[in-house]
C-alpha cells in the first residue's frame, strides 16, 4: 500500500513510520511522498535523509480548496492510497476528504472527543484532567472529529506543564501510529457507523 505523509513541522511520528515501513513492521506498504504546506519544516530533511521524495506545496495567497487540490493531485500523481497526517496543522477541505474515503488517518495529541483543535497539550493542563493521551483517528470533515481507530492514556500530574505533557504523550504516539497502521494496511479493520472494527 502507497503511503502519502503530510506535516508541518519536526516530523517525529513521520519519522516512526518511515522507520516502520522500512524495518518491515507496517508490512506491504511503502512511503512514497511526504508533503509539507511549511517550507522549513524540520521533517522535509529527515525524509529526504531516509530517502523518501518531499515536496512542499506552499499555502501562498490560495484559499483552501486550491491548495489542497494540489496536494491531492500530488498524491495521486503518485498512486498514494492512504494519507497520514503527522502534525499537518491544516484543516482538510471537503474535496480533499472525499478523494480519499477512509483513508486519511490523523494522529492527535489528546483523548478526543476532549481538547480538539490546536494545544490540545495546553488546553488539558488548563483544565486539570487528571488523565490524557493521544488518539489514531479517521479523517471526516469536521476536526479531530472521524471514527477513532486507537488511543492510549498517560496520566497527568500536578508537577506536569504542558511541554512535558506533550513530551509523556509524544513517547506513545510513535508506537500507537504504527499499530494503528499495521492493522490498516493488513486490511484488517473495518468502519461500522462511529466504531472501527478490527478482525482477529
Ligand atoms: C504531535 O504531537 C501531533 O499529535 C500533533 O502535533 C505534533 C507533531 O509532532 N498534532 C496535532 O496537534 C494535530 N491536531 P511531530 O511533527 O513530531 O510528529
Amino acid at each position: 500500500m502507497k503511503i502519502g505523509i503530510l506535516i508541518s513541522g519536526r516530523g517525529s511520528n513521520m519519522t516512526a513510520i518511515i522507520e516502520a515501513v522500512r524495518d518491515q513492521r507496517i508490512p506491504d506498504a511503502e512511503v512514497s511522498v511526504v508533503i509539507s504546506d511549511k517550507k522549513n519544516a524540520l521533517g522535509l530533511e529527515k525524509a529526504s535523509e531516509r530517502g523518501i521524495e518531499t515536496i512542499v506545496v506552499a499555502r501562498k495567497n490560495r484559499t483552501r480548496e486550491e491548495h489542497d487540490a494540489e496536494i491531492v493531485n500530488e498524491l495521486e500523481k503518485r498512486g498514494v492510497e492512504l494519507v497520514c497526517l503527522a502534525g499537518y496543522m491544516r484543516l482538510l477541505s471537503k474535496d480533499f476528504v472525499r478523494a480519499f474515503p477512509e483513508k486519511i488517518i490523523n494522529i492527535h495529541p489528546s483523548l478526543l472527543p476532549s481538547f480538539p483543535g490546536l494545544d490540545a497539550q495546553r488546553q488539558a493542563i488548563d483544565y486539570g484532567v487528571r488523565i490524557s493521551g493521544c488518539t489514531v483517528h479517521f479523517v471526516d470533515e469536521h476536526l479531530d472529529h472521524g471514527a477513532i481507530i486507537l488511543q492510549k492514556s498517560v496520566e497527568v500530574t500536578n508537577e506536569d506543564t504542558s511541554a512535558t505533557l506533550s513530551a509523556k504523550i509524544l513517547e506513545h504516539e510513535h508506537t500507537l501510529y504504527v499499530e494503528a497502521l499495521r492493522k490498516i494496511v493488513g486490511g484488517k479493520c473495518q468502519i461500522i457507523g462511529r466504531r472501527v472494527v478490527f478482525e482477529n
